[in-house]
């Protein structure tokens, strides 16, 4: 059988998630504790994927290298490639054509996260004989996608980017299977109305010029995570999976409860509350009388001082101080929150980025 080769997309300038992508690319954002390009490539490997080109950015690329290194870490190869404008995902893919080198390969955007990996897609794929494979899920938003178009027979007929008025209602998630037929029909592609070489309208030519692209509906749940409510429900669709697992130690009288995870050398002290789903990464203080409430994902070397907190995402390195509640945030690594004054009647909501200093 063919080896399937893997690319990852890590480009992008993610503006909606600003301003945590002033300082990093959005795909290197955790979720649950991991960066979400990291569940991307663990798909990858577990589809027996072993050699993966990471196309790079230009937001802080040197990121990227620094945590996925080689790929030794993880037991793979990892090759960067580099692309100097932000021109598209059908220009990223045509830089990696001599990366792939007549294999077939599997196009992943590093900001997707799909329940249940690829691995069943991957070798549908591999074992037929289809120039491209894509993979649909229903959304109730279409117009914010490419969506196919089915005849009334249900076969595949055509693929539309972002349509006033969508054929369908399924979208195409962000992960295609190729076969190096596709570098021809990219160079025959023009810009697009936002400026960028459509990977859409790749398949769609391909369509047209006699290639076969079949489909798949995607099983479970699917998210593209280009805003902050996406990262927080992505968080919390992964945290519905937990599985309890306490490594640090819990002082008596707290109380964990519910499926959480504490990592290495962190801690509950006394009069404490967590309740899972819930992360805690190493090293991590949950100091007396702080509740973690369901839904949240706390980093490494966090000192939580005080106050509540629910559905949200703490990175490395903060200290929190809110005497309230703090809900549905994001909160940037190195970042120092806290309150003078006692007041709880109110949720404080924050998407702050590295290293803020809030004083309230
Ligand atoms: C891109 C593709 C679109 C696809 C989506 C999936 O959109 O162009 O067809 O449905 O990824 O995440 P973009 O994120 O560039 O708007």
């Amino acid at each position: 059988m063919d080896q399937l080769k893997g690319v990852v997309l890590h480009g992008g300038h993610g503006t909606r998630l600003r301003p945590l992508t002033h300082t990093g690319p959005k795909q290197l954002i955790p979720v649950a504790n991991k960066p979400i390009s990291q569940y991307v490539l663990e798909d990858l490997i577990e589809a027996g994927v072993k050699d993966t080109a990471i196309v790079l950015g230009d937001v802080y690329p040197e990121k990227v290298i620094d945590h996925y290194g080689d790929g030794s870490r993880f037991g793979v190869s990892i090759t960067y490639i580099r692309q100097e404008e932000p021109k598209g995902i059908a220009h990223a893919v045509a830089l990696c054509e001599k990366f792939v080198g007549g294999e077939p390969f599997v196009v992943y955007l590093g900001d997707n996260l799909l329940k249940g990996g690829i691995r069943r897609y991957a070798k549908a794929f591999t074992e037929s004989n289809s120039d491209a494979m894509v993979l649909l899920c229903e959304v109730g938003d279409p117009q914010r996608f490419g969506v196919a178009k089915f005849d009334e027979n249900g076969n595949l007929t055509g693929l539309v980017e972002k349509p006033r008025e969508p054929p369908s209602n399924y979208a195409l998630t962000g992960i295609y299977f190729f076969r190096p037929t596709v570098f021809k029909q990219i160079t025959q592609l023009t810009p697009s109305w936002r400026g960028e070489l459509e990977i859409t309208e790749a398949l769609q030519s391909l369509m047209e010029a006699g290639g076969h692209v079949s489909y798949e509906f995607v099983k479970g749940w699917w998210k593209d995570t280009g805003a902050p409510e996406d990262i927080l429900e992505s968080n919390r669709l992964i945290l519905d999976e937990l599985e309890t697992n306490i490594q640090g130690t819990v002082e008596d009288p707290a109380s964990i409860q519910g499926r959480v995870t504490l990592g290495r050398g962190s801690k509950v002290m006394k009069g404490s509350v967590v309740r899972g789903p819930a992360v805690i990464g190493e090293g991590t203080t949950i100091e007396p009388d702080a509740y973690i409430g369901p839904y949240t994902s706390i980093g490494n070397h966090v000192s939580f001082r005080c106050g509540e907190i629910e559905n949200s995402i703490v990175m490395d390195d903060c200290q929190i101080d809110i005497r309230g509640r703090i809900a549905d945030s994001i909160i940037g690594p190195g970042s120092d929150l806290a309150t003078h004054r006692r007041n709880r009647t109110q949720a404080f909501r924050f998407t702050v980025g590295d290293h803020s200093r809030i004083m309230l």
